[in-house]
């Protein structure tokens, strides 16, 4: 079923900030419309075409993990049923279209200025750490892993949010400089345990989480919240159950097709992973557009475009 794919948004709110992905706009009353657009990032580079499907696909996955997810983290959701949005946000139903099902009515915090990225599994740069130095993160891990290795406890692995370009690994130690002791340690304890729960959840639907990001932000009352996407596609890697095989990399149920067509321009010297983004081929952005659906369903157990935060939640 095609839905008009949308890469920029122009919503009657001041912008609070336009992410890789995200326009967030300022509502008022200590609340953010974080609109998930179409646009998609590799490499840290955003593709001029957007995919359909993309941003409903993230923002009602992370809806449907909330409710899963309550007693372990304290959120910043405040809705994100559209008719509930327009109740709390008058000024926002004129342009209900345009932000509908890919928006979710946040409050608002202050972010720390760290990825909270958790690993079980073996994966990407951190199996590029420990192949050249034995450790995760800065801390030693046995010696003899192989890449796709299941860690049995997951590792905090922070990096800084970069401004621009790519984030950096850093210790937890650099993380407690950064924040103080007790925040940084609140911030680990909150990750670990999300994941945990996650980990469990998805594995029962056939789905691998090897690694995910979180974010945190302080509210106005001290107090701290999970904010931003969770356990999307786009914050985490996704593997498959069934072709799970370590000692080598694993296919992602994410962006791979189009990790692999620029993998193939950067080969023949046709893209340098820099900006300009090549154009995509219409094939490779219906076989990504795809691969978000499948995810969902695979995760949720229905088309996402049949979902409902709101019943799932009152459902449990
Ligand atoms: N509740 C919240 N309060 C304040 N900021 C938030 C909240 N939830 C999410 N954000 C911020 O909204 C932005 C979402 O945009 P997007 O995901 O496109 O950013 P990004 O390209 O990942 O860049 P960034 O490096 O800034 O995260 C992020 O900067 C995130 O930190
Ligand atoms: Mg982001």
């Amino acid at each position: 079923m095609p839905r008009d794919a949308i890469s920029t948004t122009s919503l009657p709110f001041p912008l609070a900030a336009r992410g890789k992905v995200r326009d967030v706009y300022d509502v008022g009353g200590g609340r953010l419309l974080i609109v998930a657009t179409d646009r998609l990032s590799a490499f840290d580079v955003v593709m001029t075409e957007p995919i359909p499907w993309k941003g409903e696909v993230l923002t009602q996955a992370t809806a449907w993990w909330l409710p899963r997810l309550a007693d372990v983290a304290r959120n910043h959701l405040v809705a994100v049923d559209p008719d509930a949005i327009v109740d709390a946000v008058p000024g926002l139903a004129g342009t209900r279209e345009t932000w509908s099902r890919r928006a979710m009515l946040v409050h608002r915090t202050t972010p720390f200025p760290v990825e909270c990225v958790v690993r079980g599994y073996l994966s990407g740069s951190a199996w590029q750490e420990y192949r050249a130095s034995g450790t995760l993160a800065g801390e030693p891990l046995p010696s003899g892993l192989v890449e796709s290795t299941r860690l049995e406890e997951p590792i905090f692995s922070p990096a800084t949010k970069a401004e621009a370009g790519h984030d950096e690994n850093i210790t937890f130690d650099e993380v407690a400089r950064q924040l103080g002791p007790a925040t940084a340690d609140e911030l680990r304890r909150r990750s670990l345990a999300i994941y945990s729960r996650g980990r469990e959840i998805a594995e029962t639907a056939g789905i691998i989480i090897a690694d995910t990001k979180f974010e945190f932000g302080r509210l106005p009352d001290g107090r701290i919240l999970l904010i931003d996407e969770v356990l999307t596609p786009d914050s985490s890697r996704f593997w498959p159950r069934e072709s799970y095989v370590p000692g080598g990399p694993q296919p992602s149920l994410d962006k791979q097709p189009v990790r692999d067509y620029l993998e193939q321009l950067t080969a023949s010297g046709a893209w340098d992973k820099a900006p300009p983004p090549p154009p995509l081929p219409a094939d490779v952005v219906e076989a990504t557009s795809l691969r978000y659906r499948d995810l969902f369903r695979r995760l949720a157990g229905v088309e996402v475009d049949r979902f409902s935060a709101d019943i799932a939640a009152g459902a449990e």
